[in-house]
Order: structure tokens, then C-alpha cells, then sequence
């Protein structure tokens, strides 16, 4: 039986009034006899304000992004163990923002993995093609390549990963990919992962999964769960997405 799991990504929103107030309905309205497990992923400054909320609960939290070193003269850096003092159990490497626009590499994501399982925290592996890589028919080589340069570095540890499929042209645009599309990439993926000896991992699916689509990715055999940007800002949104 694999592990079911949905996630919010809050990427950079957030404010400890809101903050707060989106914790407290998480907390007050998630039933862990009937819904998914949740964990939220929150901007580095409100780690210890999700520890304060979340701590006792099931819920889990993490991090968005770490450093692929322990410590030292990395200015604006923060290192797997100061997610470990703030109880994270999760982090997410890899999302195609960093990728895009932070410069984060295949060979730097295997590393921030490698970094967040020695120090004990989960890590949250994404990977997707952009448009052009889709229409050039180069889907699956990308996910594959994304995904090998991790399991190349973590190899004996592939079991304890978390991997998210996003397609980049479904992030915040409001365009899904189809549930069959979705699972055919995660087919591919599960393939990998199995030969990885890591066939049971939680394989999310992100990319503008709202509470009336989720059902339907859901219900496919190779998507344990999601990884949600914008609806998990609306804690409402977010558990109806849990529920689904
Ligand atoms: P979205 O983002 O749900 O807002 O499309 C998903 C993600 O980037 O993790």
C-alpha cells in the first residue's frame, strides 16, 4: 500500500497574520481518519511558526528549497540541520522555479537531496518538462534525466524520496495536464523508481490542481497525491483537495 500525501507549496506568500489564521482552519478542519495526510511547505522565516502551530498535530511541515552544504561562508544559505531545529520533515528540491530562475542544476538538486537525507528531512524531488520540451516529444527523457541525476547520488536511499511530477506549463497558469497525460509520465517515473528498489514512494502530481480536478488525477494508479501551489493558500481549497 503506498503512502498517500498532498502538499502546499506556498511559495513566496504569507504574512503571520495569515499565516496564523490558514494553520489554525488547517488544524481545526483536517480529519485524519478520512483525509490525506497534509504537509505544508513555508518560506524559511515562518518554519518556527509552523513548528508553534503544527507541532502535537499530524499535519507535517517543511522547507522550499535548502543549501547542498552543511555550513560555512554561504551568505543567504540555509543547511539541512537548521531545517532539522525547526522539526521539518520535508523539503522540496528541485521545483522548476529554482530551476528556471535560481540557476538550481540536476547535479545541485542530487545534491540538496543527498544534504536533506543525511540530515534526516525528506526530500520532495521535482521534475517536469517545459512546453517546448512537451511539444519537441522530449517529456519523458527530461522527467528521466531529472530524476537520474538524483538517483544517481542518493541510489541506496531512493526509498526514502518524495517525487513530484509538475509540468512547467501547468504551474499557475491554470492549465492541467489531463489526468492520462499525468499518468503516463508517472508511469514512467514508477518504472524507474522501481528499478530503483523505490517502487512504493509517494509520486505527486503539481500544476494548477484545484479541489474539482484533483479527484480525477487522484483516481489514477500511478498518482499518490499532489503538490499544490495556489489552493493551499485557502485552507478550504486546500482540504477539499485533501478530501478528494
Ligand atoms: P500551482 O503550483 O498549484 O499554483 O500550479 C504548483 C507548484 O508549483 O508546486
Amino acid at each position: 500500500m503506498r503512502a498517500k500525501l498532498v502538499v502546499g507549496n506556498w511559495k513566496m506568500n504569507g504574512g503571520l497574520r495569515a499565516n496564523a489564521a490558514l494553520l489554525a482552519a488547517l488544524t481545526a478542519e483536517w480529519n485524519p481518519a478520512a483525509d490525506r495526510p497534509i504537509a505544508v511547505c513555508v518560506p524559511f522565516p515562518y518554519l518556527g511558526q509552523a513548528q508553534a502551530a503544527l507541532t502535537g498535530t499530524p499535519i507535517a511541515w517543511g522547507a522550499q528549497n535548502v543549501s547542498e552544504h552543511a555550513s560555512g561562508a554561504h551568505t543567504g544559505e540555509v543547511a539541512a540541520s537548521m531545517l532539522v531545529d525547526f522539526g521539518c520533515r520535508y523539503a522540496l528540491v528541485g521545483h522548476s522555479e529554482r530551476r528556471q530562475f535560481y540557476g538550481d542544476t540536476d547535479a545541485g538538486v542530487a545534491a540538496k537531496a543527498a544534504a536533506l537525507l543525511a540530515a534526516g528531512v525528506t526530500p520532495i524531488v521535482c521534475v517536469g518538462e517545459t512546453l517546448a520540451e512537451r511539444e519537441a516529444g522530449t517529456t519523458e527523457a527530461v522527467v528521466l534525466r531529472q530524476l537520474d541525476a538524483v538517483l544517481a547520488v542518493v541510489a541506496a536511499q531512493a526509498a526514502q524520496l518524495v517525487v513530484a511530477y509538475e509540468p512547467v506549463w501547468a504551474i499557475g497558469t491554470g492549465r492541467t495536464a489531463s489526468s492520462e497525460q499525468a499518468q503516463a509520465v508517472h508511469a514512467t517515473l514508477r518504472a524507474r523508481l522501481a528499478a530503483a528498489g523505490a517502487a512504493d514512494i509517494p509520486l505527486l502530481y503539481g500544476g494548477s490542481v484545484k479541489a474539482d480536478n484533483a479527484a480525477a488525477l487522484f483516481a489514477m494508479p500511478d498518482i499518490d497525491g499532489g503538490l499544490i501551489g495556489g489552493a493551499s493558500l485557502k485552507a478550504g481549497e486546500f482540504l477539499a483537495i485533501a478530501r478528494a
